[in-house]
C-alpha cells in the first residue's frame, strides 16, 4: 500500500456525466491487481476520503471513473489538470482467476465498469476468452470504452443492445465476475452462486482499521469490505441484509 501525492493528468467524458479522471500515480499504477480501490483524499475536501476503483493503468498513471453523486464527487471532478490529490493504495481483495477457467463472463452495472476493464484485460492475457456485457438504463448511459472479444449492451429500456438486465443478458461461463449496484449483485448472487461480486459500501479509513465498511456475511458476522473485501463470493453475502440503496455503480 503506497500514499501518493497524485497529480491528475486529465479528464473524459465516456457516458452521459460519467468521467475518467487519469492521475499520475507510479507505485500504484505498477502493483494495482483488478478489483482493487485506491482511497482519495484532498483539500480543502471532505474529512474522510473516498473510495473509488481503478478502472485502467497506462503507464505510471491510473484512471478512476465517477459521476457527481454528492460534494466528495463532486469536487474530484471539478479539478483540473495540475491538481493534486492524495492517493492511498491498492487497497483490497480483488477478483482471482484460479486455474483454468476457459471462459469468462463480466456482468457490470453503470459505473460498475470500473473495477471490470482491469479484470477484463487480466483474463485475456490468461488466455481466457472474455464476454462482457454491460448494462445501464439508456444508450446514453452507456460507458463507452467497454471491450472483450464479446461485447453484449443491455438497457432498460431497448435503445440500445438487449432490453431487459445485465444479467438476463448474460451468457454462462466458467468464471463470472460482476460489479454494479447491489441489487443487481444479489441477482448475479441467486443465478451464479459462485461469482465473484465487487460490493458497494460506506467506507471509512479504507485500511480495515474503524470497522465502516462492514459486510453481513451468510454464515453469520461480518466481514471488512476494504480488507476482506470488497471482492467476494456472492454465495458469501447475506443479500437480505446488505444496503441495497448504495448504489455508486447504478444509474441515477
Ligand atoms: C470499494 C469501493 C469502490 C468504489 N468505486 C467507485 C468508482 O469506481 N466510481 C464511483 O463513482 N464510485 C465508487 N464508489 C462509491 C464512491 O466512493 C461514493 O459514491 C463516494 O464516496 C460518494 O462521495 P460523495 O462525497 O460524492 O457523496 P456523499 O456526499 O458522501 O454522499 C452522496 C450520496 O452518495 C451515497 N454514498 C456515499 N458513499 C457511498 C458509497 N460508498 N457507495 C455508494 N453510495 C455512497 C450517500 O448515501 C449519498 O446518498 C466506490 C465505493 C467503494 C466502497
Ligand atoms: S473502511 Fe475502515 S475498516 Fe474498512
Amino acid at each position: 500500500m503506497f500514499l501518493v501525492d497524485a497529480r491528475i493528468t486529465g479528464k473524459r467524458l465516456v457516458a452521459r456525466d460519467m468521467y475518467v479522471i487519469t492521475m499520475h500515480a507510479p507505485p500504484i499504477a505498477s502493483t494495482v491487481l483488478p478489483g482493487q480501490f485506491v482511497n482519495i483524499g484532498w483539500s480543502p475536501g471532505p474529512m474522510l476520503r473516498r473510495p473509488f476503483s481503478v478502472y485502467r493503468v497506462d503507464g505510471e498513471r491510473i484512471e478512476i471513473v465517477l459521476k457527481a453523486v454528492g460534494v466528495g464527487t463532486a469536487q474530484l471532478l471539478s479539478m483540473t489538470q495540475g491538481d493534486r490529490v492524495s492517493c492511498l493504495g491498492p487497497l483490497g481483495h480483488g477478483f482471482e482467476f484460479g486455474a483454468g477457467p476457459r471462459s469468462a463472463v463480466l456482468v457490470s452495472g453503470g459505473l460498475g465498469v470500473a473495477s471490470m476493464t482491469l479484470a477484463a484485460r487480466q483474463a485475456a492475457s490468461l488466455g481466457i476468452r472474455v464476454t462482457w456485457v454491460h448494462g445501464a438504463r439508456t444508450k446514453e448511459d452507456l460507458c463507452s470504452e467497454s471491450d472483450g472479444d464479446d461485447l453484449i449492451w443491455a438497457t432498460d429500456d431497448g435503445s440500445k443492445g438487449v432490453k431487459g438486465t445485465a444479467v438476463a443478458a448474460a451468457p454462462d461461463a466458467d468464471l463470472v465476475l460482476a460489479c454494479g449496484p447491489n441489487r443487481m449483485l444479489a441477482a448475479v448472487a441467486a443465478r451464479w452462486p459462485e461469482a465473484q461480486v465487487a460490493v458497494e459500501t460506506y467506507m471509512g479509513c479504507g485500511t480495515g482499521v474503524c470497522l465502516g465498511c462492514a459486510v453481513p456475511l451468510k454464515r453469520g458476522g461480518y466481514d471488512r469490505a476494504c480488507r476482506e473485501g470488497p471482492v467476494y463470493r456472492a454465495s458469501d453475502i447475506d443479500w437480505a441484509t446488505l444496503p441495497s440503496h448504495l448504489s455508486y455503480a447504478a444509474t441515477p
